[in-house]
């Protein structure tokens, strides 16, 4: 008996540790190693407290002020409460933080224009020849290349902004890079979309709670800009009519817009793999001719391959082809004054206190010239020159991160936010990768559980 019972110990712990490399194989595989972090936080940091505390579906919520990590545990860290992953019901997420300003719930949305809003979906473009570049997610540390690029295309765009997603903060917090980047996108004749404010599956949620991921994304959009979209993108393409979601989004005023080429970008975030990216958006729109065909293209710039490959990529596919690439309203032939709702409410654009440090009134010092030749520097002034708006670092005028970002002279010209490059939790290396492939990672990690709970549950019944 005794040996016998040896033998199942010994078979147990071979499971277990089965289940585990199984399991942080696959985590390592999806590109994310929150859930190991979360692990190693919870024996260090937040053990005496929080160890105890096992939270969700089964569990129930976290003791109050406490956030409900994916992997299901109570804890206070970046790590918790970074939404979407973070359970909404279970206790705090970075969901439930609310934009200042007055909130937008009472501004009137009547549906203008020829493009229908919910509950009716849009799939693609209707002007032939245009093709509609869409990217999700961010703003986020890889937006600024994209923008860069885009300037050097001159190719307009179309932005699906998330508030609060993956940990990078709030898009209207003045202390970090989103705002100016989303300022930065209007002014080169991007448009600007809404993808919710914390990436919730909007299928999934309550009806009040849905109504809260659109409006706290406008209020902090109506922060930035002055107003706020009337096109959105469901996170994961879902609002499944049955949940009432599609209703819900044409009661607030929004197309919902879906689109008719999806590069798969977030599964070929990877020198090795983006090929297929490639090969996917190339077979569609060769597939066609722009006199008679338009496309609706899906990307995100939460993905480096995304910005730094697939994009110029798909550039020069659309110019090569005859086609020209434009906003989502463009492709849609909807006059721009249909994009946006204004807050009568919100003072001006440029009476914003907090533009002043950056931008508004920043005039030249007096003793300032505007910059003949593109120089800058403490006699030369960027603003008003045909060279750009930024002084970099090598005393240049230009629009470009180089000269917008690190080094950036402010009392020369304007200067973006920097983006801060590590060490904090929007960091790529372990955000937004996953964000469209988390639910996997849940259902793997659950299989272990399982696997790990009939073991223990032979060992009892012996
Ligand atoms: C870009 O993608 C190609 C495959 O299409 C790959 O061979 C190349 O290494 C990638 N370049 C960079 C800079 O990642
Ligand atoms: C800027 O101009 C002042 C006089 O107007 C001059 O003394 C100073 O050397 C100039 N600085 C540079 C960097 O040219
Ligand atoms: C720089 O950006 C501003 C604002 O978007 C634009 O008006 C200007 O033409 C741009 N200049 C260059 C040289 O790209
Ligand atoms: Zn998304």
């Amino acid at each position: 008996m005794r040996v016998y019972s040896f033998f199942l110990l010994v078979v147990i712990f071979g499971f277990v540790g089965l289940g585990t490399a199984f399991s942080s194989a696959i985590t390592r595989q999806a590109y994310s190693s929150q859930e190991e972090t979360i692990g190693s936080q919870l024996e260090s940091r937040d053990a005496p407290q929080n160890l105890d505390y096992k939270c969700g579906p089964r569990w129930g919520k976290c003791p109050s002020g406490t956030c409900c990590s994916s992997a299901g545990f109570c804890g206070t860290t970046k790590a918790h409460c970074r939404s979407p992953d973070c359970m909404i019901d279970y206790g705090q997420c970075d969901a439930h933080r609310v934009p200042g300003g007055p909130p937008t719930k009472d501004i009137p949305r009547p549906h203008i224009g020829l493009v229908p809003y919910g509950p009716r979906e849009i799939r693609s473009c209707t002007v032939p020849g245009t093709v509609a570049l869409t990217f999700d997610d961010g703003p986020t540390r890889y937006t600024g290349d994209l923008l860069d690029l885009l300037d050097k295309y001159e190719a307009p765009a179309t932005f699906f902004i998330t508030g609060i997603n993956n940990g990078k903060g709030q898009i209207d917090d003045d202390q970090l890079p989103w705002a100016s980047l989303i300022e930065r996108m209007v002014l080169s004749g991007h448009q600007i979309a809404s993808h919710t404010w914390s990436h919730e599956d909007l299928s999934k949620v309550t009806s009040a709670q849905r109504i809260e991921q659109l409006e706290r994304n406008e209020a902090a959009l109506r922060n930035i800009i002055g107003s706020f979209p009337t096109y959105m993108r469901p996170p994961y393409s879902s609002c499944l009519p049955r949940s009432g979601c599609r209703e819900d989004l044409g009661k607030l005023g929004y197309h919902i817009v879906l689109y008719d080429i999806d590069t798969d970008d977030y599964k070929n975030d990877d020198p090795g793999l983006i090929q297929r990216s490639k090969d996917i958006f190339d077979e569609s729109i060769t597939s066609g001719s722009p006199h008679t065909k338009s496309w609706l293209v899906i990307g995100h710039d939460a993905h480096e391959q995304t910005v730094h490959n697939l994009t110029e990529h798909m550039l020069q596919a659309i110019f090569r082809l005859g086609y020209r690439p434009t906003t989502l309203g463009d492709c849609l032939g909807d006059p721009r004054d249909n994009w946006y709702r204004k807050d009568s409410r919100w003072p001006g654009h440029t009476n914003k206190k907090k533009k002043k440090p950056k931008k508004g009134p920043k005039k030249s010092q007096p003793h300032q010239q505007i910059s003949v030749d593109g120089t800058c520097g403490a006699n030369y002034t960027c603003f008003g020159s045909p060279f750009g708006l930024c002084c970099g670092s090598f005393h240049a005028c230009g629009n470009t991160t180089q000269h917008c970002g690190a080094g950036c002279q402010k009392d020369a010209g304007y200067c973006a936010i920097e983006a801060p490059h590590n060490g904090d939790a929007w960091d790529p290396k372990f955000p937004s990768r996953k964000s469209e492939a988390g639910s996997d990672l849940r259902t793997v990690e659950t299989a272990a559980a399982t696997s790990l709970c009939l073991a223990l549950l032979v060992a009892m019944w012996m």
